[in-house]
């Protein structure tokens, strides 16, 4: 069985979704907690046994450059000054794997994003994630994936049930059940109207993907929004060869809207082994509040 050592973490769009915050800073460098979020799919990639990931980034991106290359000069300052915890902070995100950047020219969609890794991919199935995609789970999702592909190798989509009028957001897919969580993935639509979607499971921003999907990419035209889709990619690959999809345990947060980003840090900032219990504090007295001039 082949091994998947390969990541593509597109990080090239606008993120109008987030403005103005995004407006000079990249919204993958928007912070969760104490993290920016691209980092935390660069940490699921590399707990799910990636060592080789590549950032298609784009103009302005280039502070996340900066953030997984090493600061010898910060690093040095806090040796001096002893602050052991803040310097294993400082260094940790250029570890473990190694971390290679391409500019995508143009805005032109996901599709369009994933072609620009063709030459890093080269022969061998490769993961896909999405950093507006921030699943928590005990598992990390991709490494939950890994562990399916182990039995069924194969392009994989993660999906999640969503409510009928949200598959207008989503690329959605025609499951054929396999086991309580592992579908066939019969047929792929992305951003279907509710009457057109073929069910409610949506393809979430992890995927392990076949090479042959970059001469499925060649093919496609512009499809929703104008724009190359992977997932129009995708269903050209799934007449071919079977492709599977898989219900993950986790929750997801769309962390490329404000509301979805706050939720993250409330959740994540909750669940953080530090901060945690000031958060919880904080939030309690917040509610507490808010219940007694009877707004909650
Ligand atoms: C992309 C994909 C879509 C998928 C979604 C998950 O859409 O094209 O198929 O369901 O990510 O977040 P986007 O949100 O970039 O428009």
């Amino acid at each position: 069985m082949v091994k998947i050592r390969k990541a593509v973490i597109p990080a090239g769009g606008w993120g109008t979704r987030c403005l103005p915050a995004s407006k000079a800073v990249p919204k993958e460098m928007l912070t969760i907690v104490d993290k920016p979020a691209i980092q935390y799919a660069v940490e699921e990639a590399i707990a799910a046994g990636i060592t080789d990931i590549l950032i298609i980034t784009g103009r302005n991106k280039g502070c996340i450059e900066d953030h997984f290359d090493r600061n010898v000069e910060l690093e040095t300052f806090l040796d001096i000054k002893g602050k052991e915890g803040a310097l294993e902070k400082v260094r940790l995100p250029a570890g473990f794997a190694s971390i290679y950047f391409t500019r995508q020219q143009e805005q032109k969609g996901l599709g369009h994003a994933v072609c620009c890794a063709r030459e890093f991919v080269g022969r061998e199935p490769f993961a896909v994630l999405l950093p507006d995609d921030l699943i928590e789970a005990e598992i990390p999702c991709l490494k939950q994936m890994m562990d399916v592909y182990q039995r069924r190798p194969g392009t994989m989509v993660a999906v999640m049930e969503v409510a009928r009028d949200e598959v207008k957001n989503y690329g959605i897919i025609k499951p054929v059940r396999l086991t309580s969580n592992i579908f066939v993935v019969g047929d792929l639509v992305e951003k279907p109207s509710p009457v057109r979607a073929p069910s409610n499971l949506a393809i979430v921003g992890r995927y392990i993907i076949a090479p042959e999907i970059f001469d499925c990419l060649d093919l496609v035209g512009p499809g929703a929004g104008g724009e190359i889709q992977l997932t129009d990619a995708l269903k050209m690959l799934a007449e071919k060869d079977e492709m599977y999809a898989y219900k993950f345990y986790g929750t997801r947060f769309d962390v490329g809207n404000i509301a979805g980003f706050i939720s993250a840090n409330i959740q994540m900032g909750l669940n953080h082994p530090e901060y945690g219990k000031e958060v919880e504090r904080k939030m309690l007295s917040i509610l507490d509040s808010r219940l007694k001039v009877g707004s909650l």
